[in-house]
C-alpha cells in the first residue's frame, strides 16, 4: 500500500511543489484548502446595471442588528435605497456594548444604568470573533480595529464542585494528558492494540504519547508543565516545582478534563479577536457607512403586506402610527418575534418562524477598583471554567495593566440563566459573588466597584440569545426563499447560530437572491 507521504513524494516529483501543495490541499493538509474553497461573495455595484435599463430599488428592512445593517450596507454599494426600521433606541441588536451611563429596562420592567468608568465597558452579547469569520472581513472594511482575545489561558483555572480549591488550567491538562499518555503507552507496549497497528505505528504512536504526557520511561510522574509553587529564580534558583501529580482515580474524578475540547471547536480556536474598545464598534461602522439618516430607531414594526406591485410595512414610533412602502422587505427579526408580526405571507411563513427553539443566556459585568487576578494571580484575560452555575467567568482581554477592570462574572445559557434571569439585578450579583467566592475566595467581593447584568430572554425586542434552527426541514427551506417581495436573514437562517459570521452571511446570501432577481425581472 502507498503511505500517504509516499504518495506526497511522488507528486512533487512529477508534478513540481505546485502540485505537490495542491494535492496536499486535497487531502485538508495544506493551510489554504478551507479559505480557498469557501464561495466567494460579489457585492451589487452601481455597474450591474449599466446599460440594462433597471435600477437599484427600495428596500425596507426590519430590524437594524448585524444582519439588518449589513443588509443596507450592501445593497447601498450598488445605489438601492435602504431603510431600516429598528425597534430598540441603539441599533446592534444582540450586537450590545454597555458602558457607563447605558440603561436597559427589560421585559419585567426593572431598570438597570450601568456605573462602569470611562474605558471599561461589557459585551453583553457578542464578545469573540475566529479568524475564519467573515466579521473580520468587515471589520477590515470599514476600518474597526481589533485585538487579542483570549479565549484560552493555561493560566486562568478549573473549579468543580467538590474540588477542595480551583486548579490552573495548565495542571490540569498536565495531568490529564499525562495518564492518558501513559495509560495508552502501557495498552501499546502489552499488545492491546496489535490489531490496529503495525510495529512502525505502535513505535511511533509511543515516542508521540511520550512528547504529549511528558512521560519518564512511559510513566507520568508530573513534570514543570504542572507549573510551580515558586517560580525559576537567579543563580541557582531552580524554583520548587508544584509536585507530585495527584492519584490518577482523582485527577479522572476531578471532572476538569472536560474542559480541554473547547479550544480545538472551529468556532472556538485560538486565535480569537474582538474589536478594540466593544463589540458595538461593528453596528457603528456600519450605521456610519449607510448613513444614520437611514436608520430609524423606535421603529417597532407591526405589519407586513407583501403584493405584485411591492411591500408595506406598518410600525410604530414614539406612539404615533406610520408605514413604508418599497419595492421589497428584508426581514432580520428573531424568527420567534417575526412569527408574530401580522403579515400576508401565509401560514406556512408563520409556522416556519414559530419552529425555531430560543435559547436564555445572561451575563454579569463585575467592574473592579484592581485589577487582582493580574496582580495577584497572573491571569491576563482568558476564562475559568466551572460547573457551578455561572458556568465561566472571563477576564478581560483589554486595559492590561490598568487600574480598573471588567470581569465576566457569569456567562451562562439554560436553566442556569433562566434562573438569573428570574432574579432581580441585586439579587444575581448577590449570587455571582457568593458562588464566584467558591473560586477566588474573599477577595471576589473586595474592590467591586460597579455590576451590570442582563438575560437576554427579558430583553424587549429581542426575548433570546439565539435559536436551534430546523435545519432539513421544508418550513427552514421554505425560509430561505423570498415569500413574495419579503426575503428573511439572520444568524438563524444559518449554519452559524449565535456568531455574527451567521447573521452576516445569512445577509449576504439574502442581498445576492435579492439583486439578481432585480437584474433578472422585466
Ligand atoms: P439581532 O441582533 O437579533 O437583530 C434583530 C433586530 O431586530 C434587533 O435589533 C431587534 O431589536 C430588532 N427587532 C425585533 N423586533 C422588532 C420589531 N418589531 N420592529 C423593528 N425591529 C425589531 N456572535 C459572535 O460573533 N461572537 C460571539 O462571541 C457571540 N457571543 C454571543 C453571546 C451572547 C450572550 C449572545 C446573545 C449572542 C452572541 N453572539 C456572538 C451572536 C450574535 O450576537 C448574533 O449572531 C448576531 O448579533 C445576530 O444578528 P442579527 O442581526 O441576525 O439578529
Ligand atoms: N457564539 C457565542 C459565544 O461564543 C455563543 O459565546
Amino acid at each position: 500500500m502507498t503511505t500517504r507521504r509516499e504518495f506526497l513524494r511522488a507528486v512533487g516529483v512529477s508534478g513540481g511543489a505546485g502540485a505537490m501543495f495542491a494535492t496536499m490541499g486535497a487531502l485538508g493538509l495544506a493551510p489554504d484548502a478551507a479559505h480557498a474553497a469557501t464561495p466567494k461573495y460579489h457585492a451589487p455595484s452601481p455597474g450591474d446595471f449599466t446599460l440594462t435599463g433597471r435600477s437599484a430599488k427600495k428596500v425596507v428592512i426590519l430590524g437594524g442588528g448585524v444582519a439588518g445593517l449589513a443588509t443596507a450596507y450592501e445593497l447601498g454599494k450598488a445605489g438601492y435605497d435602504c431603510t431600516v426600521l429598528e425597534a430598540r433606541a441603539v441599533a446592534g441588536g444582540r450586537n450590545r456594548t454597555i458602558r457607563g451611563g447605558d440603561t436597559e429596562t427589560d421585559l419585567d420592567g426593572r431598570t438597570q444604568r450601568a456605573t462602569f468608568s470611562d474605558g471599561q465597558y461589557l459585551n453583553a452579547g457578542p464578545a469573540r470573533l475566529a479568524q475564519w469569520m467573515v466579521t473580520l472581513d468587515y471589520c477590515r472594511e470599514l476600518g474597526v480595529p481589533v485585538e487579542v482575545f483570549t479565549n484560552s489561558n493555561a493560566d486562568a483555572l478549573i473549579y468543580n464542585a467538590g474540588m477542595s480549591a480551583p486548579v490552573r488550567y495548565r495542571t490540569a491538562k498536565a495531568d490529564f494528558y499525562g495518564y492518558v499518555a501513559e495509560l495508552l503507552t502501557k495498552a501499546t507496549n502489552q499488545g492491546a492494540l496489535d490489531t490496529a497497528l503495525t510495529a512502525d505505528d505502535k513505535a511511533r504512536l509511543v515516542s508521540f504519547l511520550s512528547g504529549f504526557g511528558a512521560l519518564t520511561g512511559g510513566v507520568y510522574q508530573g513534570t514543570s508543565r504542572r507549573g510551580y509553587a515558586s517560580d525559576p529564580g537567579a543563580g541557582n534558583d531552580a524554583g520548587t516545582l508544584l509536585g507530585a501529580p495527584p492519584a490518577l482515580s482523582d485527577v479522572l474524578a476531578s471532572g476538569a478534563g472536560r474542559y480541554f475540547s473547547f479550544e480545538l471547536g472551529y468556532d472556538q480556536a485560538m486565535l480569537m479577536f474582538q474589536p478594540v474598545g466593544g463589540m458595538d464598534a461593528i453596528p457603528r461602522a456600519l450605521t456610519g457607512a449607510i448613513g444614520a439618516r437611514r436608520v430609524v430607531l423606535g421603529a417597532a414594526v407591526t405589519s407586513v403586506t407583501s403584493s405584485e406591485r411591492g411591500v408595506t410595512v406598518r410600525y410604530t414610533r414614539a406612539g404615533r402610527a406610520a408605514e413604508i412602502k418599497a419595492d421589497f422587505c428584508v426581514a432580520t427579526l428573531p424568527p420567534h418575534l417575526m412569527a408574530r408580526v401580522p403579515h400576508n405571507l401565509g401560514p406556512d411563513v408563520t409556522a416556519a418562524l414559530g419552529a425555531f427553539g430560543v435559547t436564555a443566556s445572561g451575563k454579569i459585568g463585575l467592574e473592579y477598583r484592581t485589577r487582582w487576578w493580574e496582580n495577584e494571580l497572573g491571569i491576563y484575560g482568558g476564562i475559568t471554567e466551572t460547573d457551578l452555575d455561572l458556568a465561566h467567568v472571563w477576564y478581560p482581554s483589554y486595559g492590561y495593566h490598568g487600574r480598573r477592570g471588567v470581569i465576566v462574572g457569569y456567562y451562562n445559557t439554560g436553566a442556569s440563566a433562566v434562573s438569573y434571569g428570574a432574579l432581580t439585578h441585586p439579587e444575581r450579583l448577590e449570587r455571582a459573588l457568593t458562588q464566584g467566592a467558591k473560586i477566588h475566595g474573599p477577595r471576589y467581593r473586595q474592590d467591586l466597584a460597579s455590576s451590570f447584568s442582563i438575560a437576554w430572554q427579558k430583553v424587549p425586542y429581542l426575548e433570546g440569545a439565539w435559536t436551534g434552527a430546523p435545519y432539513g426541514t421544508a418550513g427552514y427551506d421554505l425560509l430561505l426563499q423570498p415569500a413574495g417581495r419579503v426575503y428573511f436573514a439572520g444568524d438563524w437562517l444559518s449554519h452559524a447560530i449565535a456568531w455574527q459570521h451567521g447573521a452576516l452571511v445569512s445577509a449576504r446570501a439574502a442581498v445576492t437572491a435579492l439583486h439578481s432577481r432585480v437584474m433578472t425581472s422585466s
